[in-house]
């Protein structure tokens, strides 16, 4: 049986994984957010007091992390490290910075590619991320660039702290944005970086409907589903 794969790239704060969500749900697709496995391993080394930049320190680590991932009733993906659901300790700041820096070891990323690699030969899927299209499933039937101003997706971002009562100001996330935009496309290992045959959507200026509208077109367009 032939499963489809729809590889979102961007950087952060661009809605890739707003938008993967409703075009999953569109399509009845699973949708698979894979900033967050990078994030776990983060949460895994900051719980066991290394640095997040401490790559001996995570490379004797990386072998005690086992992540299991899920999607719960609510359509919600759930990650469990070590047994303990962390879904929601992983989406601070702090865990932001920690996932962009294990992220560029390369042992990190090979740990982690057969787990993703698996989770698209057995279902459709619609995989977000930062190597996606060209590293993870550079045969994917679509791959979709997604970008922003980094203004927006800053403002993006603080909106969903604010939400979520984390206390942060918009400067600070904006730099954190910028900063991480730096190390994520200046990294050696699978840089943040446009596939040659990814067509790139940039959603400054329209909203959540508009960009959705336009990314469910493009992909009956391309899949003919
Ligand atoms: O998408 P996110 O903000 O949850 O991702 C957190 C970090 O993980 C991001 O700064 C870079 C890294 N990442 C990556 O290197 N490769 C991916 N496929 C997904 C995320």
């Amino acid at each position: 049986m032939k499963f489809y794969s729809i590889a979102i790239d961007g950087p952060a704060g661009a809605g890739k994984s707003t938008l993967s969500k409703l075009l999953a749900k569109e399509l009845g697709f699973m949708y698979v957010d894979t900033g967050a496995i990078y994030r776990t391993v983060g949460y895994y080394i900051n719980l066991m007091g290394i640095g997040s930049k401490d790559t001996d320190g995570v490379r004797r680590l990386i072998d005690e992390v086992n992540i299991d991932i899920y999607i719960d009733e609510n359509n919600v993906q759930r990650m469990v490290l070590n047994g303990q659901d962390v879904t929601d300790e992983i989406r601070t700041p702090e865990m932001s910075k920690y996932a962009s820096d294990v992220s560029a070891m390369a042992f990190v990323r090979s740990f982690l590619l057969d787990m993703q690699r698996d989770l698209a030969k057995k279902n459709n899927v619609i995989m977000d991320g930062r190597d996606i299209g060209t590293v993870v499933l550079p045969e994917a039937d679509l791959k979709i660039f997604l970008t922003a101003s980094a203004e927006e997706r800053a403002r993006r971002r603080f909106e969903e702290y604010a939400a979520k009562g984390e206390k942060t100001t918009f400067e600070q996330v904006l730099a954190d944005i910028n900063q991480r935009d730096f190390n994520d496309s200046n990294r050696k290992a699978a840089p943040l970086k446009k596939a040659a045959d990814a067509i790139e959507v940039d959603t400054t200026g329209e909203t959540l409907e508009q960009s959705e509208k336009r990314i469910i077109e493009l992909v009956r367009e391309k899949l003919a589903i």
